[in-house]
């Protein structure tokens, strides 16, 4: 190889590891910068980290249908604290988020165990105390 060759490999060599580290970085910067979070395995509506981040998850993958106060449509159900949704456990409501139901789609394969309880999380805090403390004796 000549001096020259060898020169233009180092520039392409250099250039594509640049490449390499922005992709890098930029996909580290998709995840959620949330670590305090990993582990939950409840919708515990009391933790305000749990309940922001779940109001990103709820405005990116579920507002369009529940709509943004959670009231549904004539096809959909709300999800507020009068509609039946409190009347079932976490586990419940975790499982029909995770695996879909009737005409709601499965989120099992797009959303973390974490962002899902983190979804079921906002929707609880929207309720009212009382009916947030009847739904909670559903998970004892
Ligand atoms: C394509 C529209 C659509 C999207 C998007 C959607 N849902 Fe649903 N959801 C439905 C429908 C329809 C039902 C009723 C399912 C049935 O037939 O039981 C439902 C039911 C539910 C229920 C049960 C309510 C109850 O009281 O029985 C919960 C909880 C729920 N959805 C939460 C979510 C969450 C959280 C997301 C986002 C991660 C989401 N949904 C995204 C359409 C949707």
């Amino acid at each position: 190889m000549s001096q020259r060759n060898i020169a233009i490999a180092i520039v392409a060599i250099v250039l594509v590891g640049i490449i390499f580290l922005g992709v890098a970085g930029a996909r580290r910067e998709a995840q959620p910068q949330t670590p305090e979070l990993s582990g939950i395995n409840s919708a515990d509506a009391g933790n305000t980290q749990l309940v922001s981040a779940g109001r990103e998850v709820y405005s990116t993958y579920c507002q369009a249908c529940h709509g943004v106060a959670f009231q549904g449509n004539a096809n959909i159900p709300a999800l507020g604290g009068s509609s039946s949704t409190p009347t079932r456990s976490d586990a419940e409501l975790f499982a029909i988020v995770q695996n879909g139901q009737g005409n709601m789609p499965a989120f099992g394969n797009s959303l973390s165990d974490t962002s899902i309880w983190a979804s079921l999380a906002y929707i609880k805090s929207a309720w009212p105390v009382d009916i947030q403390q009847a739904q909670e004796a559903l998970n004892e």
